[in-house]
């Protein structure tokens, strides 16, 4: 075998996935992209605002010496002191630039954080559905996972959340708002998660982090904010991303954020930039990280997501489609008329219509619709969904 049993292992679980996009081209082969209605990915569908391309113009045009070379591998002290501000403003916590490092992404700040903490066979709790990519970090860094169910309505049960910590138990990764749920946690539940974090930390005499991945946290609607687990918990680290909030998926600039009052937080901080270098990334993007100094309190327009959530909300649940309507991210995630998503995801084919399966957020029985697609697309998919709804006898 040319590469690892490890990775022959994945890539045959993953298969799903390389047939499904298969299936998308064939049909778009087939009728013209326009007749197929994708809604499998994460990409996002608006551009970044106009204040994106002011500043990379100003840069562009008054280039300084040194402009794209490396730098700390934490990342520019001027960056990390803008976003060290805004954060401080947001909490009142006293949050400086030895508490952030810049990465390339989300993802990235995901592998730095979980390099940096885990010894092997350390558990990861994650709570189901989840964005499958968390698999496979956690194992890229010698880490357990460990799946612990949610509520119905997708909010954590704490009860089920406390069984699953033990002595092993090195940190929980939460996702609000959710990918693949669209949910968002509120205050009281960051209160809890605290409170029952700390009461754990103190009956095992260990440190469990709390890790909130965060990409979506601007992406909101219907007045909703989402609450700063700083405020909540103390061994918190925030790993987010400019991907979503600001369209940069394909820039790969995002940031970790460290609690101020973490413990040993300059030991933490020396560890994360190590891994940020020795992992390869070395430090995130030059440019992208002198833009996004200055767009921290910027973000896309989030008027068409609104939109197409409401679209496709009110038209699917018309039909007799259940789920939870999402506040934020881009994401709806209802159940599978039939207890088989896979059988189901292939119904939806038929009419054009593509589909992630709940079984590929560990949670079978459900999927997952991303409306960031053009407007058009969802105007256009709504009379599929009609027929698909008739032949499994929902309306
Ligand atoms: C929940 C979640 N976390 C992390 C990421 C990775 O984002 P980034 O592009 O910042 O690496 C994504 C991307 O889709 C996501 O949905």
């Amino acid at each position: 075998m040319p590469i690892s049993d490890k990775i022959t292992e994945n890539l045959k679980k993953a298969s799903w996935i390389r047939k499904m996009f298969e299936e998308g081209a064939r049909l778009r082969a087939l009728h013209g992209p326009d007749k197929v209605f994708d809604f499998t990915l994460g990409n996002p569908s608006g551009e970044p605002p106009p204040s994106f391309y002011e500043e990379l113009k100003k840069l562009v045009l008054n280039p300084f010496p040194g402009m794209h070379g490396y730098m700390s591998n934490a990342g520019y002290e001027k960056t990390r002191e803008a976003i060290a501000q805004a954060l401080a403003e947001d909490t009142g916590l006293p949050f400086g630039p030895q508490h952030i490092v810049m990465t390339c992404g989300a993802g990235g700040g995901l592998n730095v954080v979980l390099k940096t903490i885990l010894n092997p066979g350390d558990e990861v709790i994650v709570l189901v559905p989840y964005f499958m990519e968390y698999r496979f970090y956690i194992d890229n860094h010698g880490g357990k996972i460990k799946e612990v169910r949610t509520q119905p309505d997708f909010q954590p049960d704490f009860d089920a959340l406390s069984a699953a910590i033990s002595p092993q138990t090195k940190a929980i990764i939460i996702n609000s708002p959710n990918n693949p749920t669209g949910v968002v946690y509120p205050e009281s539940c960051l209160r809890q998660l605290g409170a029952l974090l700390k009461t754990k930390e103190e009956e095992l005499g260990t440190t469990i982090y709390l890790l909130s991945d965060e990409p979506y946290a601007k992406l909101v609607y219907d007045g909703v904010q989402v609450p700063s687990v700083f405020l909540s918990i103390r061994n918190s680290i925030v790993i987010t991303s400019h991907s979503k909030d600001l369209s940069l998926a394909g820039e790969r600039i995002g940031y970790i954020a460290i609690h101020p009052e973490i413990q040993d937080a300059d030991l933490l901080f020396e560890g994360l930039v190590f891994c940020n270098r020795t992992l390869g990334f070395v430090n995130a993007p030059a440019l992208m990280q002198q833009v996004v100094a200055r767009l921290q309190r910027e973000r896309a327009d989030i008027n068409e997501y609104l939109e197409k959530r409401n679209l496709l909300y009110d038209h699917l649940t018309a039909l007799g489609f259940t789920m939870v309507k999402p506040q934020g991210a881009f994401y709806l995630f209802p159940r599978s008329p039939l207890a088989d998503d896979l059988e189901f995801i292939r119904r939806a084919q038929k009419y054009n219509i593509l589909l992630v399966p709940g079984s590929g957020f560990g949670l079978p029985g459900y999927f997952r619709l991303s409306y960031s697609v053009p407007k058009q697309t969802v105007i256009n998919s709504l009379p599929a969904f009609t027929e698909l709804a008739k032949e499994l006898g929902l309306t």
